[in-house]
């Protein structure tokens, strides 16, 4: 593993006063995502450890409403890189992990108990049932492989022509790929991305209604944001966070999600 004299501990990760440090913590703290691997192939042990683990995350109901796919064939995985926008360690890493969510095993299990279950399976509450079991697997699958030395990066990119990537995977009605993951052997470790301030995102006994210091820690964080940016690339790149948010979200994307996920038999009540 090359680590290109990067630090571990980089320039902008604030020192964390986390009182009950223990190796699981330290992995969790340690994430970045990671987009260039070494040309070796995760193990069948190490992908049965990194789905074991995504298995064993707490489950709605007990549903278990997902289905992970590794993806091993070199052509599938150079087209899946071409429909997430040529996203190069979509095809290079060590294993390449689609996950899904899946009510499409509730269907077959609905016949056969000859029972109609397609009104619930349909429901949008059912839906964010899936969207969620299968994020929990996802992370647990994240944290165990990161926690073996090996560096991720989730792809959203995966949404970009769903038809298409369900074509190519051969997957069923109510089963909806929501996003990838690739994982290998890090060739390159990047600074973690500081994150929004803790008050931001914790609140206590009510949503936090002050907005003078919202804005005030807001702009704070804008500037270390805006100098991770300059220090990552060189100067070529300095966006606050803010700016970065409006940017992406005044533009309106992926607009076919809500039909495509309809006339995969979901969420249409
Ligand atoms: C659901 C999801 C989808 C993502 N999709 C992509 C992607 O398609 N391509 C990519 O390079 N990074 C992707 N990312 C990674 C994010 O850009 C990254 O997590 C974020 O910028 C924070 O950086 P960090 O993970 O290094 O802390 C995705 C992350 C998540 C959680």
């Amino acid at each position: 593993m090359s680590r290109e004299a990067k630090s571990i501990r980089p320039p902008f990760a604030k020192p964390e006063r986390i009182l009950n440090m223990n190796d699981v913590i330290e992995t969790i703290l340690n994430h970045r995502s990671i987009r260039h691997f070494d040309d070796k192939p995760l193990t069948d042990e190490q992908i049965k450890t990194i789905v074991s683990c995504a298995q064993a995350a707490a489950t709605s109901s007990f549903i278990q409403a997902y289905s992970i796919i590794g993806v091993r064939d070199p052509e599938k995985k150079k087209k899946l890189a071409e429909l997430t926008g040529n996203q190069v360690y979509v095809e290079k890493n060590g294993h390449f992990f689609v996950f899904c969510a899946d009510l499409y095993r509730h269907t077959l299990i609905g016949e056969k108990e000859e029972k109609d279950v397609s009104a619930s399976l349909e429901s949008t509450e059912k839906f964010m049932v899936a969207l969620i079991d299968t994020s929990l697997a996802a992370q647990n699958a994240v944290i165990a492989a990161e926690s073996m030395g090996l560096g991720i990066c989730y792809i959203g990119g995966l949404r970009n022509n769903l038809g298409e990537v369900k074509k190519l995977l051969n997957i069923p009605d109510r089963v909806i790929p929501l996003f990838g993951l690739s994982v290998g052997y890090p060739a390159h470790i990047t600074d973690k991305k500081p994150r929004l301030p803790y008050e931001h995102v914790y609140h206590v006994d009510e949503y936090e209604p002050n907005l003078e210091r919202f804005y005030s820690q807001l702009e704070d964080y804008d500037q270390l944001i805006a100098s991770y940016y300059e220090t990552r690339t060189n100067g070529h790149r300095k966006d606050r966070w803010s700016e970065q948010m409006a940017n992406m979200l005044s533009k309106q994307t992926r607009m076919y999600m809500k039909e495509f996920i309809q006339k995969n038999k979901l969420d249409l009540r």
